[in-house]
């Protein structure tokens, strides 16, 4: 079995050794898993061009080690339960025997279809078991999925689509998200209009709503399934083929494809799942991420059923039918470990305490978060209120790119600190660097948030494009790969992370990049530039200020900024909405044009002081700051 460190000083040892000889440290993990061909090298490294491969020669099939494994011993355990949106219809449950057979079943109609080993498959679908079932059965036969978060837009879809150049898209009717049913097929067909390599598109009937149909390309997921058995052997892969490819965020318009490998992916998903959580046999874990998102891949997912867990997938949203749904889901299923994003506890916390009240949570043993730094009154009363001071909080630090958790406590055995990602897992080297790229040695410091070694799930490269990934990860500090978040570490050597330094907003979790959004308000034909900027928000943590400069006046100044919300919800999605927004009659650049978005945050952020901004007056144009925060005022 995978390592599972039980005492602070195993885990200082563990971690000393992993650094010491970090070769020898994951050959030790790989080698509980399942492999049809042990690998000839460890690790093969250098971060220049980069190029990483971890277990080079490994044969295996990530399936067979989250199902085929478990079946002797745990055939008959609960391997996922499933709570639907709706309160009052019944739970599902998935043995690892019922697993097994329906991903192999759904693997044969992938098959069925066309889709062999290295195809793309596109998922935009809600959070249903069967979501669960085609992520795995992709895995099983070798296509590569590629997940898209079912509240993107239509044309955020169909970018993603043509980017990796998918076969096939799986998608339901609708999705249901407390009281609303929303429409998924329509915007699937929308988006593969302008997809000339889709060739089928999957429908799953879920919400039952009515849905145009294409006799040329639309299959029925039912129908489908009934012209299949549920035996499928496991594709034999290698361990540097591609698993899966998960769209971010980035600097620039185009979102990255982030390409995991499975070799890689699977020990680190498994081991920091593990050792994070301190799972135990027989525990009920759930994350409340969407699949949509890489917490969903690696933790509600590959890494628990690797392990051999009971992982919960809820379809529904926090607040519906009431804001104790959380709670009413832990004690209805008896969950142990729970695991959320900070802006979901804020929500929560705003609605007070009478929908904490009337649940036991006396199951709860360890509880996480991901997503954003938690602040310090959501730490607390995640603590007090639903911990009841018994349960470990671990903040987990990590990202789509990294694959796994890389800087976290480990429940119970490595020390707590509210607000602080604290320590680095095993195998994992975290620095700080100055801006010149100097490591910042020694503790109570601040600086990038760099890693100096590789994991064995860290990106391999982003779809189709890699000297982008050179570029966005390994470029800016030579020989480290690059975070893009600043961190402090202090006086006892604890890491916590300060935020973004680059142009990525994080609203209720999700990474936003400004370019995206620009484009998608730009896209508004009375919109002639526009810069984006994040600004706290009590639940959301950052939302979206978005500066405009448009055409000629403006008569009625309400209804054209609806009419922008509007567009930025259709190109982009209604998670990029900005909250607020100013109409300006020009933005601050520097003399080589670049947009200084410092001080659009600044002044986003309530500073109506020019004497914080620096100087400005290297500006472009210098007096175009004061017009800005003039109207700030009335936003
Ligand atoms: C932020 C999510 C502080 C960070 C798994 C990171 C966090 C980005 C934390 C990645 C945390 C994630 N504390 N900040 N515990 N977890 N972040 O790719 O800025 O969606 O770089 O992956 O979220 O977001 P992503």
């Amino acid at each position: 079995m995978t390592l599972q460190i039980r005492s602070l000083e195993e885990y200082n040892e563990v971690y000393k050794q992993s650094v010491a000889q970090p070769e020898q440290f994951w050959a030790e993990q790989a080698e509980t898993f399942q492999w049809h061909q042990k690998w000839d090298k460890v690790l093969e490294w250098e971060f220049d061009t980069p190029d990483v491969k971890w277990f080079v020669g490994g044969k295996l099939n990530i399936t067979e080690n989250c199902l085929d494994r478990h079946l002797a011993e745990r055939g008959d355990q609960t391997a996922i339960i499933w709570e639907p949106n709706d309160p009052n219809a019944p739970a599902k449950t998935y043995t690892y025997k019922e697993l097994h057979s329906e991903v192999c079943r759904f693997a044969n109609v992938l098959k069925n279809n066309g889709i062999k080993k290295g195809d793309r498959v596109c998922f935009y679908l809600p959070m249903v078991p069967e979501m669960a079932i085609a992520v795995l059965a992709c895995a099983r036969i070798g296509a590569i999925h590629s997940v898209v978060f079912a509240g993107f837009s239509a044309s955020s879809l169909a970018d993603r689509i043509n980017d990796a150049a998918c076969k096939m898209v799986l998608c339901s009717d609708g999705n249901f998200r407390g009281k609303k049913q929303i429409p998924v097929k329509a915007v699937v067909d929308e988006a593969i209009a302008t997809c000339p390599s889709i060739e089928t598109v999957i429908m799953l009937k879920h919400t039952g709503q009515e849905v145009a149909w294409n006799e040329k390309t639309d299959k029925n997921w039912a129908e489908e399934l009934t012209k299949v058995d549920n035996v499928c052997p496991a594709e034999i892969m290698d361990s540097e083929d591609t698993l899966f490819i998960l769209y971010t965020s980035g600097s620039t318009g185009k979102p990255k494809g982030v390409q995991h490998s499975c070799g890689g992916y699977m020990v680190y998903t498994t081991f920091s799942f593990k050792n994070v959580f301190q799972y135990q046999d027989g525990d009920v874990y759930w994350c409340t991420a969407d699949v949509g998102w890489i917490t969903g891949h690696s933790y509600i997912v590959y890494g628990p059923l690797a392990a051999g867990a009971t992982t919960v997938m809820f379809e529904g949203v926090p607040t519906f039918p009431d804001a104790g749904r959380f709670w009413e889901v832990c004690d209805k299923h008896k969950v142990n470990i729970f695991y959320t994003a900070p802006t979901a506890i804020r929500a929560l916390m705003a609605k007070g305490l009478e929908y904490v009240t009337p649940y036991k949570l006396d199951t709860l043993k360890v509880l996480g978060t991901v997503g954003e730094p938690i602040n310090e009154e959501a730490w607390h009363w995640y603590d007090e209120h639903i911990g009841k001071k018994n349960c470990p909080i671990v903040d987990t630090w990590w990202q789509t790119e990294t694959g796994g958790i890389m800087i976290s406590p480990l429940a119970n055995i490595t020390p707590l600190k509210p607000t602080f990602a604290t320590l680095p897992l095993p195998g994992i080297q975290p620095v700080l660097v100055n801006a010149e790229g100097e490591e910042i040695e020694g503790n109570d410091v601040e600086g990038y948030l760099c890693i100096k070694f590789p994991w064995p799930s860290m990106i391999r490269t982003t779809w189709g494009d890699h000297e982008r990934c050179r570029n966005v990860y390994f470029n800016r500090f030579k020989g480290k790969y690059f975070t893009g978040d600043g961190c402090r570490r202090d006086e006892d050597g604890m890491y916590r992370i300060i935020g973004r330094v680059d142009d990525v907003i994080i609203v209720s979790g999700h990474n936003l990049g400004t370019a995206e959004i620009e484009n998608g308000i730009n896209q508004h034909a009375r919109v002639v530039e526009s810069a984006v900027v994040g600004f706290p928000h009590k639940i959301k943590g950052n939302a979206v200020y978005a500066y405009i400069i448009c055409d000629g006046d403006i008569d009625d100044v309400d209804a054209l900024k609806k009419e922008i919300i509007g567009t930025v919800s259709k190109e982009v999605g209604p998670i990029a909405k900005p909250d607020k927004i100013q109409f300006v009659p020009g933005l601050p650049k520097t003399r080589s044009g670049k947009i200084m978005r410092r001080i659009l945050r600044k002044i986003a952020g309530g500073d109506r002081d020019t004497s914080n901004m620096g100087d400005i007056s290297t500006l472009l144009n210098p007096e175009i700051v004061a017009s800005v925060i003039e109207g700030a005022e009335a936003v």
